[in-house]
């Protein structure tokens, strides 16, 4: 089936096939063409271009709007790729508001966790709920990012820690990755937090996951990535070492939770073991920036955390002062950043982390793709990738979609060619 969108007032975030990231100056840019067509086939980005081009067989079906279903009015709005979010949790059972109210008090994160709340109250909480009702729940936010505009989602596990219940959390990730529109990406996040079975014995814990959880997970396929919180009170770096090697016997390559704590070594762990991208980063010095050049590593930074913490925000703009990419994320979970809405971080990029809208918008889309191994096919308005599209209402400008963040500018989603 054919969908053609017209009256595009600006189509936005056109890349060349062969771009699969865009790194330092290459981020001030983004291609637009204004007055312009959209032609999808079968879920796929199949032709675009001035509207004036449009063959005049094309042009009557144009004309004859509301007769068929597959001509989409754009009505002079923006039409770009929906964002990325290369960095979510967003299966979890319940939620955590008990904690919120902690925090409003005074206490810090690390605070909250040590008393054995945190990642550990999650666990709780899942353990108790059954495969079915999870799932339930986290398709519920599944639908809800899709609705705020965002196309494909990275998920993590790690609120399991037991071998039963992170397959239970893989296996819902699974689940949402076979019935969402979604293109859907998993993480092996075991080595989230030492699981309370093993408290005092985290070497144990560690052996766990490489000795048990992680040939289950390799042995069911069931994720794309595995992933450490290498940081203070949490995972050594000798301990990421360990655990993405291991996985790496199995073919699935790592990325890192880095930074947010402390200066924790995990960039560099990062960038040795070729992890596809290294997450947080609020606490990052020159060595980290100087670690990354030269490598396949995204830097990839989760302002909402920032936000919803009250830690800094990574030194983005740094970055790309030194020719490297970024990318931005939502880390949708229930503790440190309870919200998954990508045009809300793409406000905090250019509010809070001095990014121009261009930088900020490709950091959500094309370097956000890169960063879950799917900048081949979204991320940007590219022939032959997925029809993953936000049509905005007519606005200004793009400036206009970070500057203006609560305001309802969003039409329509199409996911995979089709209207959601
Ligand atoms: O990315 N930092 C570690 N993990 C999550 C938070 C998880 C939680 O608090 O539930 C994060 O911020
Ligand atoms: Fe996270």
């Amino acid at each position: 089936m054919k969908t053609i969108i017209y009256n595009i007032g600006t189509l936005a975030g056109i890349l060349p096939s062969d771009i699969k990231k865009l790194e330092g100056d290459a981020m001030n840019h983004v291609e637009c063409i204004n007055d312009a067509y959209l032609m999808i086939e079968d879920g796929i980005i199949t032709e675009f271009g001035p509207q004036s081009d449009i063959s005049s067989s094309l042009q009557e079906q144009t004309d004859e709007v509301g007769k068929s279903d597959n001509m989409i009015d754009a009505k002079g709005g923006f039409v770009m790729p929906c964002f990325c979010d290369s960095h979510t949790h967003i299966v979890y059972a319940g939620c955590r508001d008990g904690e919120f109210r902690d925090k409003i008090d005074g206490l810090s994160y690390e605070e909250i966790a040590a008393r054995g709340g945190g990642i550990l109250n999650s666990a709780d909480l899942l353990h108790e709920t059954s495969e079915d009702e999870l799932y339930r729940q986290s398709m519920e936010r599944v639908n809800e990012i899709a609705r705020m505009g965002t196309g494909a989602v990275e998920i993590k596990s790690g609120y399991g820690l037991t071998v039963e219940d992170e397959i239970k959390m893989l296996r819902v990730i699974r689940r949402i990755k076979e019935n969402s529109p979604l293109i859907v990406k998993s993480n092996f996040l075991g080595a989230h937090a030492v699981g309370r079975a093993y408290k005092g014995r985290q070497g144990e814990y560690v052996d766990l996951i490489c000795n048990e959880m992680l040939p289950r997970v390799a042995e069911e396929k069931l994720a794309d990535f595995v992933d450490v919180f290498c940081d203070k009170g949490f995972f050594t770096v000798e301990e990421t070492d360990r655990i993405l090697s291991e996985a790496a016997k199995y073919g699935i390559q790592g990325k890192i939770h880095a930074n947010e704590l402390d200066v924790s070594g995990g960039v560099q762990t990062g960038v040795r073991n070729k992890a596809l991208s290294v997450d947080h980063l609020e606490k990052t010095t020159d060595e980290e920036i100087n670690a990354l050049r030269g490598s396949i590593t995204m830097p990839t930074m989760l302002p909402g955390c920032s936000f919803f913490l009250g830690l800094p925000y990574g030194r983005a703009k740094d970055y790309i002062k030194s020719g490297l990419p970024v990318a931005l994320a939502s880390d949708y979970n229930p503790g440190s950043s309870p919200s998954g809405n990508m045009r809300f971080v793409m406000a905090l990029g250019c509010i809070k982390m001095k990014l121009t809208p261009e930088q900020s918008f490709n950091a959500c889309t094309i370097n956000s793709a890169y960063a879950m191994g799917v900048s081949d096919m979204a991320g940007s308005i590219t022939i032959g990738k997925t029809a993953n599209i936000i049509i905005t209402k007519k606005i200004p400008s793009l400036a206009f979609i970070p500057y203006s963040h609560q305001t309802p500018v969003i039409e329509k989603i199409i996911l995979n060619g089709k209207e959601i």
